[in-house]
């Protein structure tokens, strides 16, 4: 059984004036059944791990470097976000593929990084506007899903988040079919390529304008485990309802 996962991606929004927020979720969801997971941006990780703690509220990072340490100004290894209580990093966000030019390689050795350390990798996939109506969509997921996801996963380690690009900040979301289709099509491309443990265990996460509104039909699809949640994550108000949808 696949535990169900709320994920919020803050992505560059929060300073400490969003901490309340936070212990808001927190306090609402201390003995939850399912797992709740913030991803705030790395300056607010370490404070806002203090505030979850004690409560069944996770926080983890949104990228991190393939390397362990090193010349490389800016970047936060995964050692840095476990130490600053992390249990997760989401990685190959369509974000960072796009702003940072990231590909599937390099998501693979953040995953393989992330893993090493004991953080679980949130590894994001998601077709192009242009990708989806040109019928290439599971062309895309398949090959990203090849690249970026390391031969050393495990069910407890591994997490995919199925965002396309074009629902993300959108408002517009894929039609159930759409989701039900590609999430069967990553299980079964998880379960030929690592076999059944791990492909019936991983947990698929839908991620694009996920909104109270739409998440229990949403979660109802099959293979649908849970939500990466960008701006309704933001607000307790918000992102307690998609959470209680679960
Ligand atoms: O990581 C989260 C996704 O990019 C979804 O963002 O819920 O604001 O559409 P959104």
């Amino acid at each position: 059984m696949r535990q169900k996962l709320a994920a919020g991606n803050w992505k560059m929004n929060g300073t400490s004036a969003m901490l309340p927020e936070l212990k808001a979720l927190a306090e609402a969801y201390g003995t939850a059944g399912v797992e709740v997971l913030i991803c705030p941006p790395a300056a607010l990780l370490h404070r806002a791990a203090v505030v979850v703690s004690d409560s069944a509220v996770a926080v983890g990072g949104q990228d991190c470097h393939a390397a362990v340490s090193g010349a490389h100004t800016g970047d936060n290894s995964a050692e840095m976000l476990k130490d600053a209580g992390a249990s997760a990093v989401i990685l190959g966000h369509s974000e960072r593929r796009t702003d940072h030019s990231e590909r599937d390689a390099a998501v693979c050795a953040k995953a393989e990084a992330a893993m090493a350390v004991g953080l679980t990798a949130i590894v994001c996939l998601g077709e192009s506007l242009q990708q989806r109506e040109a019928g290439e969509t599971l062309t895309v997921i398949g090959a990203q899903l090849q690249g970026s996801v390391p031969d050393g996963s495990t069910a407890d380690n591994l997490v995919i988040a199925y965002e396309p690009i074009w629902a993300i900040g959108t408002g517009k979301v894929p039609t159930l079919e759409q989701i039900g289709e590609v999430h069967g099509f990553l299980r079964a491309q998880l379960v030929a390529r690592f076999g059944d443990e791990l492909g019936t265990g991983v947990r698929l996460l839908y991620g694009g304008s996920v909104k109270p509104g739409n998440a229990a039909e949403i979660f109802a699809v099959e293979d649908v485990d849970g939500a990466l949640v960008g701006g309704a994550s933001l607000k307790a108000a918000d992102f307690a309802p998609i959470i209680a949808a679960l």
